[in-house]
């Protein structure tokens, strides 16, 4: 197959033709080729995204999610690749955890996954099976949080990437009953204490998941750790009156901290953006406050919601895209994330005129929620995943079970 269109290649849009064969990208080129299957383009087309933080809930709680709704809501979403985190029923933290997980997950993955060990006893005999690990400062959605420093060390001398939810327990105050009061009640200071017992680990692969302040962010890099920033802390404070629908771990913060989380994202200072698709259903959080879990879905929402910000000129493409496919893929070492040759054939198809207002039950998420209920999005049409169609026309086209296991130690 050849796409042809205004494509986004290095940092710019140009008109290409792209030649597609065994789900790769055989050649970039501005000359038509003699190909004759050629799907001609009217809008951009840009390298799908590559989320690297979602809770897909499979195994233990697929009445929220599982892998197969994830991963087409990922799909609609314009992300063809996702890396699912560990904090499961039961938790993915020994070997046999795993194996069994990337049994039955594999078989239901409409788009490439990768799967997250969490860090513990049995890591290093996890790192045969994943590179990916994940650790858990604080006690959050099913996990009690703590871990040893040793491991860690072990684990980044190995070559594996390690993923840190930061929050210190110690600096946690009083239960709050609104968005204010969780912010107070998990304050920023305690991630920022958390983040800064960081700064003495061996060098390596390690990451801050969804940094919620400049401040964060500032000693992140200090503690040489990749900087990953979700669209709910870019785009929501705790003055969103949702209630315990925005109640999420870390904290929705105050509006001046959001703003100034735009502003390094516009200056590029964000390394990556993830979804932290955290599903619950709506009648598990249509509670009292302190009852609710904390957990927002988003994997669907993220690309698109962008992509409007886009257009409104509040942000960057080349910014975007960096954050949302570029960096991703370098980081996982996969040739994802870019329009070149070489590459997976990984591309969504976008028309910037199409933009809509979000409806929950427009998404395709078991949550049947959303925190963006009427904001404007620019949802994908065309979805490619490795050649593949997978969304055409807006219509699920691809196979439960196509999804590869792309980023496990081969
Ligand atoms: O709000 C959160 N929800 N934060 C997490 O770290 C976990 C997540 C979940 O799994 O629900
Ligand atoms: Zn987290
Ligand atoms: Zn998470």
């Amino acid at each position: 197959m050849i796409l042809k269109g205004l494509a986004y290649i290095k940092g710019g849009l140009k008109n290409r033709y792209i030649e597609i064969q065994d789900g790769k990208i055989l050649s970039v080129g501005s000359s038509r080729p003699s190909d004759t299957d050629i799907f001609e383009w009217d809008g951009v087309i840009l390298p799908a995204g590559i989320d690297l933080h979602v809770h897909f809930r499979d195994p233990g709680d697929t009445t929220k999610e599982d892998f197969y709704t994830g991963t087409l809501s990922a799909a609609f979403g314009g992300v063809t690749t996702v890396l699912d985190m560990p904090n499961n029923h039961p938790p993915t933290d020994t070997a046999k955890r795993l194996k069994d997980k990337l049994r039955a997950v594999g078989k239901k993955a409409c788009v490439d996954f990768g799967l997250y060990g969490m860090v513990g006893k049995d890591s290093l005999k996890m790192s045969e099976l994943t590179t990916h690990f994940k650790v858990y400062m604080s006690s959050t959605t099913g996990v009690q949080g703590g871990y040893h420093k040793k491991t860690v060390a072990d684990l980044l001398a190995r070559g594996c990437d390690v993923a840190f939810h930061c929050e210190d327990p110690d600096r946690f105050g009083e239960p709050g009953d609104n968005l204010p009061g969780y912010n107070e009640q998990r304050p920023s200071e305690s991630e920022v204490s958390a983040i800064r017992s960081l700064i003495d680990l061996p060098d390596g692969n390690k990451r801050v998941c969804h940094v919620s302040t400049r401040k964060s962010m500032e000693l992140a890099r200090k503690a040489s750790c990749v900087v990953e920033v979700t669209p709910h802390h870019l785009v929501l404070s705790e003055e969103a009156l949702l209630g315990p629908f925005g109640k999420v771990n870390p904290p929705l913060r105050g509006i001046d901290e959001q703003y100034e989380l735009w502003e390094a994202f516009e200056r590029g200072e964000i390394d990556v953006l993830t979804s932290d698709h955290a599903p619950h259903l709506l009648e598990e959080k249509d509670v009292e406050f302190r009852e609710a879990p904390a957990g927002l879905p988003g994997v669907e929402t993220m690309y698109p919601l962008m992509l409007n910000y886009i257009s409104l000129g509040k942000i960057s493409l080349s910014t975007v895209v960096k954050a949302i496919a570029e960096r991703p893929g370098e980081l996982l070492g996969l040739k994802k994330g870019r329009i070149a040759e070489g590459y997976y054939a990984d591309i969504i198809l976008i028309d910037f005129r199409e933009v809509e207002n979000i409806q929950a039950e427009r998404l395709h998420s078991k949550a049947g929620w959303t925190p963006y209920d009427n904001f404007r999005a620019i949802f994908p049409r065309h979805v490619i995943s490795r050649g593949e169609f997978v969304v055409r026309d807006r219509e699920f086209v691809g196979k439960r079970g196509y999804g590869e296991y792309v980023t496990g130690v081969t």
